[in-house]
């Protein structure tokens, strides 16, 4: 095994009803409060004016930052980093999804950067300080809720960077609130959830039983509870797996012990959604499968013959072919969960797949993943989701 570091500064408030906790938990940081937030389901959904009553009650001032796009822009973290300035705010409340967390971590630390906040983005070892931030999560997916990470996009230079921007400092995380993703959602963020796990699963080294179990359980917790949150939405502990399993997914512990490498589907995806603005767990789940057909070899076939064994319980005297088998259950089980599993169908095609695929080596580090990927496999992995 591996030496690792565990040091996750995130305090997390799991399961229903934690959101009595939110204003004592602001009351750790200070009075002004940028509220920031999506496009309106929070608004369509009641947690808004739940919020906007606690905040109220609780007499804390509030500026509000709402509108923030899926695969958020860096145009919005300026806009609310400008905020923070000007309102001498002291902690920021995102209530939302990855997108909206990820803007605020960059948000909190471009609240005190002199400089460029694209070029902050780029470079998140010149971040020295930043606001804290509280979260209330509202969507199973990114993780970005326990994680350190923030992925931010750039329209202009069609650029989409994850970046060590901060960790949040408290973490609402209330299944019920995610009872209202629409079915669409709730199968991208569950293929997101799964890929982070995937991602670390197949690395070059196979030597932590504890992870290896960790990830197989994840992805079977996810496996089986997809199914019943997409057949009954309010379905509780389905959502609470689903919202369990996202915040455990990007936090570095399903890989403790292992040795990592590069994470090849997500190099690959943040070019997509840079260049067409997809949703990030469609852009997974089409990719993941060609991705495992393509690196498919006899180096890879034991650890696929073993995903196929102990994720989707399935059996075949032939290695290669159970290999195969597991590999045709992962497209079969997004492909049943309604996502759109070609890139055609989601309005891609081969016009920019040479550029996208130099951005993905270069910026997913995709030399070092766990098997090697040039810009002609990249090309020939976006062909086969044609
Ligand atoms: O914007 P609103 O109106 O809130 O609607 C959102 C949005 O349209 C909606 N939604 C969220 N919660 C809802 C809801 N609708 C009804 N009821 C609710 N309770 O869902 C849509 C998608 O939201 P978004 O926040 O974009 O989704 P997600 O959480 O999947 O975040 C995606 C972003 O996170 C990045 C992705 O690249 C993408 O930019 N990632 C962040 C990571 C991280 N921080 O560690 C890692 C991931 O790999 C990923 O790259
Ligand atoms: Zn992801």
């Amino acid at each position: 095994m591996q030496n690792f570091i565990h040091n996750i500064p995130t305090q997390v408030l799991f399961g229903k009803g934690q959101i009595e906790n939110l204003t004592s938990v602001l009351d750790r940081f200070g009075k002004k409060v940028l509220l920031t937030y999506g496009g309106g389901s929070i608004k369509k959904t009641g947690l808004y004016d739940d919020v906007m009553k606690r905040l109220n009650d609780g007499g804390f001032t509030v500026v509000e930052c709402g509108g923030i796009d899926p695969n958020p822009r860096i145009t919005t973290v300026e806009k609310g980093a400008q905020l923070c300035k000007e309102n001498e705010i002291d902690v920021v409340l995102a209530v939302g999804g990855g997108s909206t967390i990820d803007c605020s971590k960059a948000i909190c630390a471009g609240a005190y950067y002199e400089g460029d906040l694209w070029q902050m983005v780029l470079h998140p070892e010149t971040i020295k300080k930043a606001l804290p931030l509280v979260d209330v999560l509202t969507l199973a997916a990114t993780g970005s809720e326990f994680d350190i990470f923030g992925v931010i996009s750039n329209m202009e230079t069609k650029e989409k960077i994850g970046s060590k921007l901060g960790f949040p400092a408290v973490s609402i995380c209330d299944p019920t609130y995610t009872f209202t993703v629409p079915a669409n959602q709730t199968a991208a963020g569950s293929a997101d959830i799964m890929s982070h796990i995937m991602e670390v699963y197949f690395s070059q080294r196979e030597n932590s039983d504890m992870s290896e179990g960790m990830c197989e359980n994840i992805l079977k917790s996810v496996i089986k509870n997809l199914p019943i949150a997409l057949k009954e939405p309010e379905n509780y502990n389905a959502r609470a797996n689903l919202m369990y399993a996202s915040t455990l997914g990007c936090c570095g512990m399903p890989g403790y012990g292992k040795d990592l490498s590069s994470w090849s589907c997500h190099g690959m995806e943040h070019e997509l959604s840079a260049f067409y603005d997809i949703t990030h767990g469609v852009g997974l789940a089409i990719l993941t499968p060609r991705w495992m057909e393509h690196i498919l070899s006899d180096k890879t076939v034991g650890r696929f013959a073993r995903f196929a064994r102990n994720v989707w319980g399935l059996e075949d005297s032939d290695e290669y072919e159970l290999a195969k088998k597991g590999i045709q259950a992962l497209y079969d089980f997004f492909k049943e969960s309604g996502i759109p599993m070609t890139l055609t169908e989601i309005g891609i095609d081969e016009e920019y797949f040479e550029k996208m695929a130099e951005d993905a080596v270069k910026y997913g580090g995709l030399e070092d993943a766990y098997v090697p990927l040039t810009k002609e496999d990249v090309v020939a992995i976006f062909e086969a989701c044609l």
